[in-house]
């Protein structure tokens, strides 16, 4: 068949259970999976789901950067059947939770690089446990850098010293703003579970240490465990080599979809080397201390994710719900 051929012939829906499953790995905040899809033969809508929002986000910026990491995961599904992906990004003003539209394009096979990030969909995951000593490979860095600007994005590097102890402080601060605030211990009591759980969403035991310290050259956890004693995971390991804030030129509901696509572009990259991410975005849910990160850091955008990135030989998926549950009727 020629590569025209497969264009015109191929039908998404074909394809629902790879395609959805494949986005759905993506990573979202405390494992909401805020996301839904519709997949009709030529065209997948994702929509988002706000009964999953954080009461801690709201303005909704985390769910849509969840979703925009989903959305990326879907681009590259489709991408690997063959045919180039057409996204339109919030395509209808009246549908407010119609996040973004993804239409066959033309026919053109994935290149290997494509399908290395696919390979790394089961495997990326959210690193909360040790991280293996040494540097990561280099030109890691600068394609990481550049995946977020292929996205409309910007991974600003937060190097050693003033910068690194400024934006750790905010990070600790925030930590502990976080353990005294009813609202958000009650969000991550509704979204841990504990090691019986058959849940498939929310963040599982086995992900997070019963003991949310800090040690120098890492940035402090957000507290999973809440002094449950619930939280599985071993902590200690090396300082991750690699800090970096991503960031957008503004804050819209446009821009917080592209830092998504490219959280997980980054991450998808990363992972492909068996490098992963920390991900410590407690600070930047309050309006003040965002603004004071971007000003005492000098970032030149609004920071969407704050993250810390080494290597491990290990890996850990957490679970997701089946496309069954994740249809947009
Ligand atoms: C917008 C956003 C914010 C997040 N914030 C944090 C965070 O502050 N601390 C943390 O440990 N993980 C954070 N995560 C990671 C999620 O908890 C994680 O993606 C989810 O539990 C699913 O696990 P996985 O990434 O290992 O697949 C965040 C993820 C997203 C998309």
């Amino acid at each position: 068949m020629t590569d025209d051929l497969a264009e015109m012939t191929l039908s998404l829906t074909d394809h629902t259970r790879f395609l959805v499953t494949t986005a759905a790995r993506a990573p979202s905040v405390h494992n909401t999976q805020p996301w839904r899809f519709r997949v009709s033969a030529r065209a997948v809508e994702l929509w988002c789901d706000p009964v999953r929002k954080l009461k801690t986000d709201a303005a909704g910026r985390e769910m849509l950067i969840s979703c925009g990491a989903a959305l990326f995961g879907l681009r590259l599904a489709i991408r690997s059947l063959g045919v180039i992906p057409v996204t339109e990004l919030l395509p209808d003003p009246a549908r407010l939770r119609l996040m973004a539209r993804v239409t066959v394009g033309t026919a053109m096979p994935a290149d290997e690089w494509e399908l290395r990030m696919l390979r790394a969909v089961p495997h990326r995951h959210t690193h909360r446990g040790p991280f293996a000593p040494g540097p990561l490979s280099a030109g890691l860095v600068a394609g990481l850098q550049h995946d977020a600007l292929a996205e409309g994005a910007l991974l600003a590097l937060v190097d050693g010293g003033l910068a690194y102890d400024r934006l750790a402080g905010f990070v600790a601060a925030a930590a502990r703003r976080g353990d005294r605030d009813s609202v958000a211990r009650a969000e991550i009591r509704r979204w841990t579970r504990g090691r019986a759980s058959t849940a498939r969403d929310g963040v599982p035991a086995l992900a997070f240490t019963a003991a949310a310290g800090h040690r120098p050259g890492t940035l402090q956890q957000r507290d999973f465990d809440l002094g449950r004693g619930l939280g599985r995971l071993a902590a200690g390991g090396e300082p991750p080599p690699v800090t970096a804030v991503l960031l957008t030129d503004r804050d819209s509901r446009g821009s917080w979809l592209r830092a998504g696509q490219a959280l997980q572009r980054l991450l998808l990259h990363a992972a492909t080397g068996w490098v992963f991410a920390s991900l410590h975005t407690q600070p930047l849910e309050n309006a003040a201390t965002r603004r004071l990160i971007q000003d005492r850091l000098a970032l030149p955008g609004r920071p969407q994710m704050v993250l810390q990135l080494g290597r491990s030989a290990t890996t850990l998926a957490t679970a997701r719900r089946g496309p069954q549950d994740l249809a947009e009727p």
